[in-house]
Order: structure tokens, then C-alpha cells, then sequence
């Protein structure tokens, strides 16, 4: 039955060869993880709607010229993405004070900060993802002055544009991370968002209640988790038919 070479298996995704040379496939698990893997549980029906959010939020941002790895949506929980070249730096980009950056700074969770931040962390989970600098990322080459250019002009476009549709459906962009990675055509080199755009990767609030709409619900045992999630995607008109249900394998749909 091994009908395809599985290629890594992280704590939301597994990743399978793809069809294609340089694709992959992405397979969205429901499992949920926080507190660097300390905090572990399944989220019922995450998988299927992280599929479908990340592909819309993907496809918008492909719309407006920004470059991203999706390809298209397989089935439920699957999506065919071009393989990139992972940059090892996680990059946040806050909005309002929430989360790590709140208590590091002592400022009330929900201030609004002056500008929007452009945070790096290094991707390690041995090291439970270090907040790092321009230089170390450049001393260490994770990436070039150039990619780091690229990436804070591509960080801020999708931060303006995802805070005015989230703000359309009356959710507040908090913050959000984004994973970048380089991909080749022709000895041509690109920056394109990958990996996921999510409520595992937003801090998405309600604009009139304030209410969490992401995964801090999980990560401080706030309830109604699959709810919110469900609600994201109700919101954005993206809530599969008859709900977040499962299919047994991977049939393709269109
Ligand atoms: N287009 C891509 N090409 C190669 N690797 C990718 C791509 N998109 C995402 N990834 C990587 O695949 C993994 C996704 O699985 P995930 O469960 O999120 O892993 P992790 O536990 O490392 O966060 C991440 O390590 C991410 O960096
Ligand atoms: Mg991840």
C-alpha cells in the first residue's frame, strides 16, 4: 500500500513526494502541538480546514503578485505545493502586542503596537526557537542581506493586505508567522512563502468580542477550539459541505 515515499513528518504536516519532481504534498494532521512539543492534542477536523484556509489565503496572496508554493488542493486534507528550499527562520510579524512578545516587553496583551514588528526566530526545536537578529541570521547564512530584503518587503505587503480581509470579516490580524523558502527556475532564484497560513499560524480576534479565534484556545485550554476554527473558515465562505469531515483516503476532488 505505500504508494508514495513519505519525506518528513512534522508536528501539524507530513510531507510526501509529490507527482512531479520538485513538488511535494502536504498532509494536514489534526494534531496540535504548543510550549515547544510540551503541550500535545488533537484538534478535531483542524487538518481539513487548515487545508482549506492555507489554499485560500495562498491563492489571494498568489493574486496580488506574491509569490507562494501552493500549487492546488488535492483532496480534504492534502495540497500539492512546490518544494522549496526552507530559509530556517520563522518570521512573526505583530500587530498588537500578544503571546512571548507581550511578557518580554511587559505590555498589556491586546495594546496595539506603534508599528507593525518584524520578528526572526531560528527554526530549531532542540534550541525551542531562539529570537534572533539580522546578523545572526546573516553570520550563520540562513539567508542573504538580499533574501532578508525580500522577505521583510513580502512580510509587510501580506501583513497589510490579510489585516484588511480578516478585517472585513470582523477579525483582528494580531499577529502571524510565516516560513519562506527559495525556489529555482532556470538558475533563477525566487522567494516564495511556503509552508502554512493558518489559526495554527495567526492570532486571529474577534473585532467586536475580542474572543481568540486560533490556537491559543488549545494552548491555554480555552474550549470551543474547533469552533473557532470552524468559524474562520465559515467567515472567509470556505467551510467544506456538510463540515470538517474526514474522507478515509486521499481521493482526489475538485
Ligand atoms: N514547500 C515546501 N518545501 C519544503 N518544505 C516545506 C515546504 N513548506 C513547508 N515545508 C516544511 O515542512 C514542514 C511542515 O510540517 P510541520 O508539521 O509544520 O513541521 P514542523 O513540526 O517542523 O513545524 C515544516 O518543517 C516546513 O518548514
Ligand atoms: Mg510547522
Amino acid at each position: 500500500m505505500a504508494r508514495r515515499r513519505q519525506i518528513y513528518e512534522g508536528k501539524a504536516k507530513v510531507l510526501f513526494e509529490g507527482p512531479e519532481p520538485g513538488t511535494l504534498v502536504q498532509y494536514f494532521k489534526d494534531d496540535a502541538s504548543a510550549n515547544n512539543n510540551t503541550k500535545r492534542g488533537v484538534i478535531t477536523g483542524k487538518g481539513v480546514l487548515n487545508n482549506r484556509i492555507s489554499e485560500y489565503l495562498m491563492l489571494r496572496l498568489g493574486e496580488m503578485g506574491i509569490p507562494t508554493h501552493f500549487v492546488r488542493r488535492l483532496n480534504m486534507r492534502e495540497q500539492l505545493v512546490r518544494e522549496v528550499e526552507i530559509i530556517p527562520v520563522e518570521v512573526i510579524c505583530r500587530n498588537v502586542a500578544a503571546g512571548t512578545f507581550a511578557k518580554r516587553f511587559n505590555i498589556p496583551e491586546g495594546q496595539p503596537l506603534p508599528r507593525s514588528v518584524v520578528e526572526y526566530y531560528y527554526k530549531s526545536d532542540e534550541l525551542d526557537d531562539p529570537l534572533v537578529s539580522e546578523e545572526h541570521i546573516t553570520a550563520f547564512g540562513w539567508a542573504t542581506p538580499q533574501d532578508l530584503d525580500d522577505i521583510m518587503s513580502l512580510t509587510l505587503r501580506i501583513n497589510d493586505f490579510l489585516s484588511g480581509l480578516f478585517l472585513g470579516i470582523g477579525i483582528r490580524l494580531v499577529d502571524f508567522r510565516l516560513e519562506f523558502g527559495r525556489l529555482w527556475e532556470n538558475d533563477e532564484m525566487r522567494i516564495v512563502v511556503a509552508d502554512e497560513i493558518s489559526p495554527d499560524s495567526c492570532r486571529l480576534w474577534d473585532t467586536k468580542t475580542g474572543e481568540k479565534m486560533d490556537k491559543d484556545r488549545f494552548r491555554r485550554d480555552l474550549g470551543r477550539v474547533e469552533e473557532a476554527y470552524q468559524e474562520v473558515a465559515r467567515r472567509l465562505g470556505i467551510l467544506p459541505e456538510g463540515g470538517p469531515r474526514d474522507l478515509k483516503g486521499p481521493e482526489i476532488m475538485q
